[in-house]
Formats: C-alpha cells, sequence, structure tokens
C-alpha cells in the first residue's frame, strides 16, 4: 500500500470522512498532536465516533464546539471526558479491558480509521505502538485506515508492539514529549496502605498494580523481597526501582519466565528509556494479557487494586461516585479473578478509609445509589486500608462486617455497626 507523508497533521487526519468510527490510541501514547488537527477537521465532520481508553492531554477534543460534529466513546474515561459524560454528552461502555479487543476483532464494534502514536519504522519498515499496546493492536489489526503520528520520542518496544510502515494510509512525522508522570508523594495515609499491603507480597509473587500513589507505597516497601515477576496491565517507575534493587527478575513465572508482561507502560522518561528497545519487558495485546486464563498459570499472583467505596458486604464500587462515572472496569475483574484461580493466589483492594479530607467513609453499610459494583462480592479477598487487613475470602455477611469496620476510620466505626444492625440485622 502506498502510504501519504503529510506535512501536516490536519492533511494526515483530512482522510477521516462523515459517520466514522475512529479508534484512538490511549494512556501515555494518546495521539495529542493528531487530536489537534482532528479538534478543526472534526467541524468540518458530521457524526464522528471517538472510541478510547485513558486520554492523556485529551482537552483539545472535549471542546464544547466539537459536541455537535464528535462524541466520545469512552471505554474508560478520564479527566477530559469526564465533564462531558456527566452532561449527557459523550458515552462511557462498562466492560472488562480483555473483552474490547474481541468486540474488535468479532466486528460487533465497526473501527472505520485508528489514530496511532509510533517510533519511527527501523531498518527492516517496522514501527512500533511504543508505551501502549493495550486494545491498539486489535484495533489497528481492523481498522479500515490508519493514521500515524510518528515520534521519535516514541520507545521503540517489543512483543506485540510491532506495526508495519506500509499499513499506514497517511503519517506525519513531529517529535513530541510523551506525557510525564512523576511518582506520587507519599503522605502518611499512604504509605500505611502500602505497608499494610506489602506485607501480604511474599517472595517469588508474581505482582500486577496500577500507577499512582498506593502502587509506589506498596513497591516501596518490596526492596528486601526476591524473586518477584510481573504480569499486569500496566506499570510505572516503581518497578523499576525493584530491578535495580534486584528483588525482581521474573525468573519464578511460569509464563514469559524472565520477561515482564504488561498491557501499557506510563511514568517519567527514566522509565521510557527503560522500556525502549528492551526485549525483557513485551508489550502484548490486552486480550492476552488481562486473559484470566493465561494469568493464573502464573503462581501466586497478587493483583493489587483501588476502590472508590467498598460495602460491609464486600462490594467494591470502582468506576463510578453514585452516578457520577470516574473511571472504568479496566482490567481490576480480569486480574481479581485470575488471582483467586492462580495457586498461591491473592487479589487485594488497597484504599483510603475516607474521601474529601475525611469527612466521607469509604467503608459504607451500602453503596451510593447508582454506584458501579466493578468486584463483586463472590471475587473479593483482601481489603486494606491504612487501618489494617481485612480478609474476606470465604467470610459470612457478619464476619466481613466485622472485619471491615475495624478498618474503618475510627471516626465512622460506631455508626457503621449502628447501620449493619438496622440495615443487616448484623451485630458488630
Ligand atoms: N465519595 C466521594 N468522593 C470520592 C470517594 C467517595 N467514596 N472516593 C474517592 N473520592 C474522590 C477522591 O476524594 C478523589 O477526589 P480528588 O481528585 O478531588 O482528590 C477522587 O474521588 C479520586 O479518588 P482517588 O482515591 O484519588 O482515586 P485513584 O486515582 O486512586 O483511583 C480508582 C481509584 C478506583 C478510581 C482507580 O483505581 C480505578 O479507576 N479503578 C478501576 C480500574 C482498575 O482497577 N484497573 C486496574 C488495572 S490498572
Amino acid at each position: 500500500m502506498s502510504v501519504t507523508v503529510c506535512k501536516t497533521a490536519l492533511e494526515a487526519v483530512s482522510i477521516i470522512e462523515d459517520n466514522e468510527y475512529i479508534w484512538t490510541h490511549s494512556m501515555a501514547a494518546t495521539p495529542r498532536v493528531l487530536f489537534s488537527a482532528l479538534a478543526t477537521h472534526a467541524k468540518k465532520r458530521n457524526n464522528l465516533t471517538l472510541m478510547q481508553l485513558h486520554t492523556e492531554r485529551g482537552e483539545v477534543l472535549a471542546d464544547e464546539s466539537l459536541t455537535p460534529h464528535l462524541r466520545h466513546r469512552c471505554y474508560f474515561t478520564s479527566a477530559s471526558t469526564r465533564p462531558l459524560i456527566a452532561q449527557g454528552k459523550a458515552d462511557y461502555v462498562p466492560i472488562f479491558l480483555s473483552e474490547l479487543p474481541k468486540l474488535f476483532r468479532s466486528k460487533e464494534q465497526p473501527i472505520d480509521t485508528a489514530i496511532i502514536q509510533v517510533s519511527p519504522p527501523d531498518q527492516h519498515g517496522m514501527c512500533t505502538m511504543g508505551v501502549s499496546v493495550e486494545a491498539t493492536n486489535s484495533a489497528c489489526q481492523m481498522a479500515k485506515k490508519i493514521i500515524a503520528h510518528i515520534n521519535p520520542k516514541m520507545p521503540r518496544t517489543h512483543g506485540d508492539a510491532f506495526i508495519a510502515y506500509d499499513r499506514f494510509h497517511s503519517v506525519y512525522w513531529q517529535e513530541d514529549e510523551l506525557p510525564q508522570h512523576p511518582k506520587a508523594h507519599l503522605d502518611e495515609v499512604t504509605k500505611a496502605i502500602g505497608e499494610n499491603v506489602a506485607a501480604l507480597i511474599k517472595d517469588g509473587d508474581c505482582l500486577q498494580m496500577g500507577i499512582g500513589a498506593i502502587p509506589d507505597a506498596v513497591l516501596a516497601c518490596l526492596k528486601d523481597r526476591k524473586d518477584l515477576g510481573i504480569h499486569t496491565e500496566m506499570f510505572s517507575d516503581g518497578v523499576l526501582e525493584l530491578i535495580e534493587a534486584g528483588a525482581i527478575n521474573n525468573k519464578l513465572k511460569k509464563v514469559h519466565p524472565g520477561k515482564i508482561v504488561t498491557g501499557f507502560a506510563a511514568g517519567t522518561q527514566k522509565l521510557y528509556d527503560f522500556v525502549d528497545d528492551n526485549p525483557q519487558v513485551a508489550f502484548l495485546d490486552i486480550e492476552y494479557v488481562n486473559d484470566t486464563s493465561i494469568i493464573r498459570r502464573n503462581d501466586n499472583v497478587a493483583a493489587i487494586n483501588s476502590a472508590l467505596q467498598v460495602d460491609i458486604t464486600g462490594q467494591v464500587c470502582a468506576d463510578s461516585i453514585g452516578t457520577s462515572i470516574y473511571s472504568g472496569v479496566g482490567g481490576q475483574m480480569d486480574f481479581i479473578r485470575a488471582a483467586n484461580l492462580s495457586k498461591g493466589g491473592k487479589a487485594v483492594i488497597a484504599l483510603p478509609s475516607t474521601a474529601k479530607r475525611g469527612e466521607l467513609s469509604r467503608i459504607v453499610a451500602t453503596l451510593d445509589s447508582g454506584a458501579g459494583v466493578v468486584t463483586t462480592r463472590a471475587h473479593v479477598h483482601y481489603i486494606v486500608t491504612e487501618y489494617g487487613v481485612a480478609n474476606l475470602r470465604g467470610k459470612s455477611l457478619q464476619e466481613r462486617a466485622q472485619a471491615l469496620i475495624a478498618i474503618a476510620h475510627p471516626d465512622f466505626r460506631a455508626e457503621l455497626a449502628e447501620q449493619a444492625k438496622k440495615l443487616w440485622h448484623i451485630n458488630c
């Protein structure tokens, strides 16, 4: 196929026609240069749908003036799309991240155009999807057209990240820094949560965790562990320090031993330099990475995820605050179920006991009206706050309520016990 090399990003996106379903590369590979061009081009088009995961620096496409022309379809939300969803001007699709490529490959969700950001072609004519393979690999396999921003700053990565230059319909070259996520500041609450979770992690465990303060706090406590492995949806800089400390070597993993398996990475330039041309990091299709039957083949899978609210029976809300959609289902359930199925596995939900500077308890008698249960009370295993660890597996509702109230903030324990009695007929 002949590739049109464009002088401007606007020229590259101009092949997008009315009524198209567009997939955008997401996370730290969000093609913001193409987004800016699409913000101009979309005004001349009607009925465009932009399908996406969490996008970074995507504000330009969230502008009110674009809503008559372009509608966001979010399989995971981000800061820029959250307000649009709240106003009914964008759509949220709850889905396990592992299911999204299936939706594309089965053509249940057709894709006209994929817009992506890639590393420059190598001597074999292969670009890579860089730090983010996630569902973009499947989207590119199914899209009728692919528009690529070729960014010399995008790391060349291994695994399923490769994509041939001659698959592209139009390309635009420009250097652009990737978004940086410096390590989060760890306050006392987060440090305590990190210590409580870390106490559950043993030598030889195979870890999954996300980005943010809690994963950083857990990883900071694991430097003296041995033979840890990584099979994760995503990772960030905290993992590098454990590799440097010799705590992570991936040698006990049954699936891709010796390698980190991930769907995407986001962090600082140090992380992007680490994954650049590094065959020890396999960026794989998310349908495979998050497949419970693949993950569970590793022993001692330790899945560490977070939540917005947990009720005293163990239902975990992670994608909304009441009826306000906050994030998405992502890979939480994929990894929690896989950890449950893995020999010696453990599934951890770690969260601060309160929100809004201590005004609200995140452990509640009943979830807020409209709250989205991501992990059901049958799947839940450990809940961890700064006050300790509640192991809910195999526990009755009464035992769960007692264990969860014991790790709630002390200011809310008496009220929770009262509500447990009134609403659930449970004595705590
Ligand atoms: N009521 C009201 N507000 C609440 C709240 C509650 N129960 N719980 C949290 N909030 C507020 C917080 O105060 C915070 O507000 P702020 O930004 O104004 O400070 C905001 O909601 C986010 O809470 P926070 O605890 O900082 O969220 P987080 O960034 O740590 O993310 C999840 C937590 C649950 C949203 C996130 O882990 C997620 O999206 N999970 C689902 C997907 C998943 O688990 N994927 C796993 C693989 S990576």
